[in-house]
């Protein structure tokens, strides 16, 4: 695992749109995975500012989304689908067929969840862009999640839903559940990126540089994976003692 530090959210996110702008010119058909909330939208917003001055195209770039809420439409503003809509797709050349996210409001969420893990695999992720919660989870996997696990129905930690109340008008409207890509389903990725910007995060970062993989913080599996690069910045890194680790830019 490569640490990266920068200075701050711009730069994180400047960085961050570097790695996908470069995976898109070096592959035009890459599969890029992609995470919603507040950590990735400045990586989002220089995409698109890449895409309107120097035209980099989507148009054969497919993109798989971590997860989604159950019981959301895609036209509720709260749900996913509505924040990479408006965050992402709408303001590049992708193709709507091309995006996939976990459908929350499917009649079967079991089939849901196979069918999705069945897309995965079919695609293939080329690079898969991860931000981290303050309990380690990544996608939604909680603490406690097996590493082995496929796409599946995940019930939310309270601490998860009072972190995400922020986007939802009161804590009561948080959905209690979600589908969620699995440890083992994020793992198959070619590469991984995970940005973490502010000191609400400096644990989680102190946490994962410690390179103990336990059950209990969910993104330690990144240990396993062969090419994952954390992109943090200073107030993310506060309690980060391994910094002779750090590369920085
Ligand atoms: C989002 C996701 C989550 C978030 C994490 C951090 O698709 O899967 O793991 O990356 O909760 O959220 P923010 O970026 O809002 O701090």
């Amino acid at each position: 695992m490569k640490f990266i530090a920068v200075r701050n959210y711009e730069e994180m996110s400047h960085l961050a749109a570097k790695f996908l702008i470069k995976q898109v010119l070096h592959k035009p058909s890459s599969v890029l995975g992609l995470a919603t909330g507040s950590t990735p939208t400045g990586t989002y917003e220089n995409v698109i500012e890449d895409h309107r001055k120097n035209q980099t195209s989507y148009e054969q770039v497919q993109t798989v989304n971590l997860d989604e809420y159950v019981g959301l439409t895609p036209t509720d503003p709260t749900s996913y689908r509505y924040f990479m809509e408006n965050n992402l797709f709408q303001h590049i050349d992708i193709k709507a067929k091309n995006t996939h996210i976990p459908n929350g409001k499917a009649n079967d969420l079991q089939a849901e969840c196979s069918r999705y893990e069945q897309l995965l695999r079919e695609l293939g992720v080329d690079i898969q862009l991860l931000g981290i919660g303050r309990n380690g989870h990544i996608g939604f996997n909680e603490p406690g999640t097996s590493f082995q696990t496929k796409t599946h129905v995940i019930e939310l930690a309270e601490s998860t839903r009072k972190a995400n109340a922020r986007f939802f008008d009161s804590l009561e409207q948080v959905p209690n559940s979600a589908i969620t890509m699995g440890i083992d389903s994020i793992l198959q990725s070619k590469e991984i990126i995970l940005l973490a910007s502010g000191k609400n995060k400096a644990n989680a970062i102190k946490q994962l540089a410690s390179e103990q993989i336990d059950k209990f913080f969910p993104a330690s599996a990144l240990h396993q994976h062969p090419n994952v690069t954390v992109i943090a910045d200073r107030e993310a890194l506060t309690f980060c003692d391994n910094t002779e680790k750090l590369q920085t830019v």
